[in-house]
């Protein structure tokens, strides 16, 4: 009697025909803890050894769809919740724009997984060792030979049943496997220190290898003169002036050329009074009106300033521009409005210039007047 574990016997056929054979008759006798071995995959060994369809499947659907779900969670959590900000007027969940993003994760999620269960679960990886590993039986099946391997723990196995049965198949070399004393103890741990240490070291000497390459060895100078030279930028000390800015201000009592600046801050009746458009209502300056306007006013305003916006209900409507309030305001009191914003209506003094603005008003007077026409109009 061996004082070791068995693992298996194993048997060695010469042809494909033959171990289609064996494997058909080792599964049509009942036995399910088997294996066969050949060099190159054989065509129809899955139904002689009735093999299901493997399970992985299943936990590849569950890991996708985990992946589907945590990516629409998250995108929900960013657009809609934590950082609402509206894109082209879409609405903050807008799944359309998540679906190449859910699909991509999805996929992401399901192979990388699969794999990985593969790996730790199924192989049972950082464990690689196998009582099949260099022995006689090994070497042959993975040159010229097949061979078939019936397991100790299948139900049915007994030992001197299965050594006649498989001389009956005609099998060569019937050979009992054993464990490895150690392989008989061995608990699966996946977190093993010395694997860990080695995917540690691994990680370190690719990255570390890469930066290498990168940054040393084929590092070139890139051409920064421009950005390495001497030069003042905005907020550095300077110690060329007195008071150690960099920056400098405008000379007292100077206004650089184009700048002039808005003197009516918080003054809308001064700017109402004081401010008169100098444009004349030209083609030109009605059309640079028309432009500028359907640009940086009509998507709250509407195209006709009835104040129907174009933002559906995502910023609240303006009130029209034809009110009587604003038909009886001067022009310079409408440019109050788009220079400094009123409530809720932000500034457009960056965007527009002062001529854009007026011409933006003149444009205003000419909606207004298309609702009013006077017979005089017609003619
Ligand atoms: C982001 C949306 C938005 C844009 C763009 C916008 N406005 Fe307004 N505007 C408003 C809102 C809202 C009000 C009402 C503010 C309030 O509550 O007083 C308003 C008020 C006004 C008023 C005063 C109306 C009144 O009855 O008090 C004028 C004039 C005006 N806008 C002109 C313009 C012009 C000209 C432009 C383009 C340069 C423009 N707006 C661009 C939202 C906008």
């Amino acid at each position: 009697m061996d004082e070791r574990k068995l693992y298996s016997y194993t048997g060695i056929f010469d042809t494909p025909d033959e171990i289609i054979h064996a494997a058909d008759a080792v599964a049509g006798k009942g036995y399910v803890k088997y294996d066969v071995h050949t060099p190159y995959p054989l065509h129809g060994m899955d139904n002689a050894m009735r093999l299901k369809p493997s399970k992985i499947g299943y936990a590849t659907l569950v890991f996708g769809l985990s992946g589907a779900v945590a990516a629409l969670l998250t995108l929900f959590w960013m657009a809609a919740v934590d950082y609402k900000l509206v894109i082209g007027g879409k609405p903050f969940f807008s799944f359309p724009a998540y679906v190449p993003i859910i699909f991509e994760v999805t996929v992401l999620s399901a192979s990388v997984i699969t794999v990985l269960t593969m790996l730790f679960i199924f192989f049972k990886l950082p464990n690689n060792s196998h009582p099949l590993n260099s022995t006689g039986y090994m070497k042959k099946v993975s040159s010229d030979k097949y061979g078939i391997s019936i397991q100790a723990d299948d139900p049915n196995f007994n030992e001197e049943e299965v050594k006649l049965f498989l001389s009956s198949l005609h099998a060569k070399d019937i050979t009992p496997i054993y464990y490895d004393p150690e392989e008989v103890n061995y608990k699966h741990v996946i977190l093993q220190p010395k694997f860990l240490g080695f995917l540690a070291l691994v990680a370190f000497l690719t990255s570390g290898i890469t930066y290498f390459t990168l940054n040393k060895l084929m590092y070139m100078v890139p051409f920064n003169w421009m950005d390495e030279q001497a030069k003042v930028i905005p907020q550095q000390k300077s110690a060329v002036f007195a008071d150690g800015f960099g920056m400098r201000q405008p000379v007292n009592g100077t206004v650089a050329r184009g700048q002039m600046p808005f003197l009516y801050n918080d003054k809308p009746e001064e700017a109402a009074v004081n401010l008169v458009n100098l444009l004349l209502p030209s083609k030109e300056n009605l059309s640079l009106g028309e432009t500028k306007y359907n640009i940086y006013c009509s998507p709250c305003h509407g195209y006709h300033a009835e104040g129907d916006s174009r933002l559906r209900g995502q910023f609240p409507n303006p009130p029209s521009l034809h009110s009587e309030k604003v038909k009886n305001w001067t022009d310079g009191r409408i440019f109050y409005v788009i220079t400094e914003g009123q409530n809720i209506m932000p500034s457009y003094a960056t965007q527009l210039t002062p001529e854009e603005r007026w011409a933006v008003i003149l444009y205003i007077r000419a909606l207004q007047r298309s609702l009013n026409a006077k017979e005089s109009d017609l003619k």
